[in-house]
């Protein structure tokens, strides 16, 4: 079976395949919103129904949660069985009035940069698991069948930390299991490296409410004899870090191992500009841990990070109060190695230990997903390095990935697979922001290259 004919087919597809994209990214699956339910379940039969037409035997599954879409297709013995995954769900959309379109009215939009997919999921990641799908249907329709047999695995709650995902896996782990899994949600390094990300970092969430007075107080009749929940909370959260940056929660580091060498130089030779990086969100100066490159800030080193703080009164104007309570959600991206459940246990004790008399606090766990590397050795990483060389301009690169995909550890830890992370967006796109955008030309390529992946894997 040639490829030439499939890539062909991808060239003169491309408009169909972009208003298949748009029906799908008019689905509002925002899985954190419950008011959003039914529209999740609707992406799900909505890919469903496009991959039972391609052929594939596939299903909805049901969770606690938002449905899971499983797949399989026919494909010879003598190649590897690949599973694809991908999710459906997407962010919330606000602030909404930031939007220069309605988020779910996607549009083909013309950008000094090139033709860009505007709206909420192009990029993240329903843009991303397109392209998958559009090369199996090339495939299909130029050769009448896959190079290698294809599996398909899609999740619904990604954004909201993969709940279900565990039990799921567990529950149909002989189902799911194959040589390899591929996942496109990850992008390219900078502007046209096509990437394969070998290790991504964990996430570990964690919210926080300092308690104080038993009601909010006026400021002036008890300010200075009543303890305030928003200076404790805000003592905490400076207490973090020391002056160089580093963890302050005891035990933090303990199974943070240090960067290979040969990592290390190969990391050193991308030649990663961090003032333009910085430079493109209106930043100059790398703000980690001073002794660490700024690619090992965001690649293999673990994070605290605040990321949202509520107390007191808010509103316009200004009111004399002194808050009842102080709230704080809280993230640390973790690396291999770092245990999520004894981290967070760790850090209940290091806040704990920090409240003066008449405070209590009380914790409110989110998502705890450990860090994934990848293992480069199964033939798989050499044959999709060739494939996506011969479709981008430059040769492909091995990176990291700061940003966390719950399920790319598990599929090691739970189905004793590897996986490999191929993703095709840009810096800019935009991600969980308004106006997220997926260049044209990265579906376009991404098609082609899961297309030349396919052949290689073969
Ligand atoms: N696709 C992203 C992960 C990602 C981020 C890849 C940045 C490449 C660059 C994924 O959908 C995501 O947003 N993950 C969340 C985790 C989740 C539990 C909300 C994240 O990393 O914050
Ligand atoms: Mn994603
Ligand atoms: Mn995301």
């Amino acid at each position: 079976m040639t490829l030439a004919p499939v890539l062909d087919q991808i060239d003169q597809d491309l408009d169909t395949a972009t208003e298949r994209l748009f029906d799908l990214l008019r689905i509002p699956s925002i899985s954190t919103d419950p008011a959003y339910k039914e529209d999740c379940d609707k992406a799900a039969d909505w890919l469903v129904k496009e991959l039972s037409d391609l052929g594939f035997e596939a299903s909805k599954r049901p969770t606690p949660g938002h449905p899971m879409v499983v797949a399989h297709g026919e494909g010879p013995d003598d190649a590897p069985h690949v599973l694809f995954y991908g999710h459906y769900d997407v962010q919330p959309v606000d602030p909404l009035e930031l939007w220069d379109n309605p988020p779910f009215e996607p549009a083909l939009e013309d950008t000094p940069k090139g033709k860009v997919l505007r709206g909420r999921g192009t990029s993240d990641d329903k843009g991303q698991l397109m392209t998958f799908v559009e090369a199996c249907r090339a495939w299909l329709k130029v050769h009448g069948k896959l190079p290698v047999k294809v599996s398909f695995f899609f999740e619904g709650e990604e954004e909201s930390g993969s709940p279900s995902l565990v039990p799921f896996m567990q529950e149909n782990a002989a189902e799911l299991k194959t040589d390899i899994a591929l996942i496109c949600d990850t992008g390219l390094f900078g502007e046209e490296t096509p990437a394969i990300v070998t290790r991504l970092r964990g996430l570990l969430g964690e919210e926080i409410t300092i308690h104080g007075p038993s009601k909010d107080l006026h400021s002036g009749m008890y300010g200075g004899i009543s303890i305030n929940p928003t200076r404790v909370l805000a003592k905490i959260i400076a207490d973090l870090h020391d002056e160089t940056g580093r963890i302050q929660v005891p035990h933090f580091y303990d199974d943070v191992a240090e960067l290979p060498d040969d990592i290390k130089a190969q990391w050193d030779a991308l030649g990663f500009d961090a003032s333009q990086f910085l430079g493109e969100v209106g930043l100059s100066v790398p703000a980690g841990e001073q002794d660490r490159t700024p690619l090992e800030m965001i690649w293999s080193r673990p994070t605290c990070e605040v990321n949202g703080i509520e107390a007191g009164y808010t509103g316009d104007g200004f009111k004399t109060v002194l808050p009842a309570q102080a709230t704080a959600k809280i993230s640390f991206r973790l690396v291999s190695g770092q245990d999520p459940f004894a981290i967070r246990e760790n850090f209940r004790t290091f806040v704990e230990s920090r409240l003066p008399e008449d405070c209590t606090v009380t914790f409110k766990p989110h998502g705890a997903s450990p860090a994934g590397e990848m293992v480069t050795s199964n033939p798989a990483f050499k044959a999709a390095q060739k494939a996506l060389s011969d479709e981008w301009p430059r040769p492909a690169a091995f990176v990291g990935c700061g940003g966390s995909i719950p399920i790319a550890g598990h599929f090691k830890t739970i189905l004793d697979m590897d996986a490999m992370l191929i993703g095709f967006g840009k810096d800019d796109d935009q991600l969980h922001s308004p106006n997220e955008k997926y260049d044209l030309e990265c579906f376009h390529k991404g098609i082609r290259s899961w297309a030349r992946v396919l052949a290689e894997l073969a």
